[in-house]
C-alpha cells in the first residue's frame, strides 16, 4: 500500500489489504507523535531496531544509507556524487543529505513523525535539521545513542547480509537466515554491502568518532540523549527501547 490513491484504483484493492491499511491506521491515529534520532557508530543496531520502532509508533522510517545507495545503484546525479565518498567509507556531503532528508519529511507517512537512522552525522546536519523542523514548530523529542565499544563492531559488519529490495537485515552467527544466503520471506538471494569490509569499516568509525560523536554532545546539552546498551541480544535492546520511548 506504499502507492498514493491517485494512481491506484482503489476498487483494484483486495479488500484484505484495505481492511488491514485501514486497521493500522486505526492503531496509529491512538499513538503519540514522535521525532527521533538514531545515533550509533556502524553495526550497533539503528538498522535492527528501527522497523520495530516503526511498527509500534507509526512514524516513517529514514535511513540516508539506505537513499544514498538507491541513488547510487540508480546512478542518479546524486548517487553519482555520493558513490566516491561511500565506497571510502567516509561522509558524503552535508548539503547532498540535507537535501534529501528536507525532501522526505514532506511525505504523508512522516506525519505522525519520524525515525532519523544514520542523518544527522555532523553537527551542520544538526543545525539544519533544527532549522528544518522550527519552520514547521516541531523540534526532535528523542535522541537515541546506540553506545557500543568498538571492538564488537567487526564481527557484526562482516557477518552482516542483506534483502536489497525489503531492507531485511541478517547475520550469519547473529540472525541467520533459515536457508543460508536467501531472504526468509521472498526466497530472493541476499547481498552483502560493498563498504561492510574490516579495511572500509577503520574509515568508518572514524568517521563517526571525528564528526559524529560531537552530534551526541549537541543532543546531550538539550537534554534529550538516552544512552543504550547497544552491546546487549537485539531483544534486550529492544526493550530498553520500548522502555525510553514510554517515558
Ligand atoms: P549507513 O547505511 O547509515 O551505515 P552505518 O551508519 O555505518 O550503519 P550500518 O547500517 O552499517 O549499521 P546499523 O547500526 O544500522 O547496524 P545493523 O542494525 O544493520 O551509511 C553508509 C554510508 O552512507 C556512510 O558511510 C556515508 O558514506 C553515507 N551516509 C549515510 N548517511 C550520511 C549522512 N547523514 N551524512 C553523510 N554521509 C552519510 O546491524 C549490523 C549487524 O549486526 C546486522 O547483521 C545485525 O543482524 C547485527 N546486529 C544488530 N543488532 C545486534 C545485537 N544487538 N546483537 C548482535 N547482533 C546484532
Amino acid at each position: 500500500m506504499a502507492t498514493s490513491s491517485a494512481s491506484v484504483n482503489l476498487e483494484d484493492v483486495p479488500s484484505v489489504d484495505l481492511m488491514s491499511e485501514l486497521l493500522r491506521r486505526m492503531k496509529c491515529s491512538s499513538k503519540p507523535d514522535k521525532r527521533l534520532i538514531l545515533v550509533g557508530p556502524p553495526g550497533s543496531g539503528k538498522g535492527t531496531q528501527s522497523p520495530i520502532i516503526k511498527d509500534d509508533y507509526c512514524l516513517c522510517h529514514l535511513a540516508t544509507g539506505d537513499m544514498l545507495r538507491a541513488a547510487v545503484a540508480a546512478k542518479t546525479p546524486l548517487g553519482v556524487k555520493a558513490k566516491e565518498a561511500m565506497d571510502k567509507g567516509e561522509l558524503v556531503s552535508d548539503d547532498l543529505v540535507v537535501g534529501i532528508i528536507d525532501e522526505a519529511l514532506k511525505k504523508p507517512s512522516c506525519q505522525k513523525g519520524f525515525i532519523l537512522d544514520g542523518f544527522p552525522r555532523t553537527v551542520v546536519q544538526a543545525q539544519k535539521l533544527d532549522e528544518m523542523l522550527e519552520k514547521k514548530g516541531a523540534k526532535v523529542d528523542k535522541v537515541l545513542n546506540f553506545a557500543i565499544d568498538d571492538a564488537i563492531l567487526e564481527e557484526r559488519i562482516t557477518g552482516r547480509w542483506i534483502h536489497p529490495s525489503s531492507g531485511r537485515t541478517y547475520h550469519t552467527k547473529f540472525a541467520p537466515p533459515k536457508v543460508l544466503g536467501v531472504d526468509d520471506v521472498t526466497g530472493e538471494p541476499l547481498i552483502q554491502r560493498k563498504d561492510d569490509t574490516a579495511t572500509v569499516l577503520k574509515s568508518r568509525l572514524e568517521a563517526f568518532h571525528k564528526q559524529t560523536e560531537p552530534v551526541i554532545d549537541y543532543y546531550s546539552k538539550k537534554g534529550i540523549v538516552a544512552n543504550l546498551h547497544a552491546e546487549k541480544p537485539p531483544k534486550e535492546v529492544t526493550t530498553e527501547v520500548q522502555k525510553v520511548l514510554s517515558s
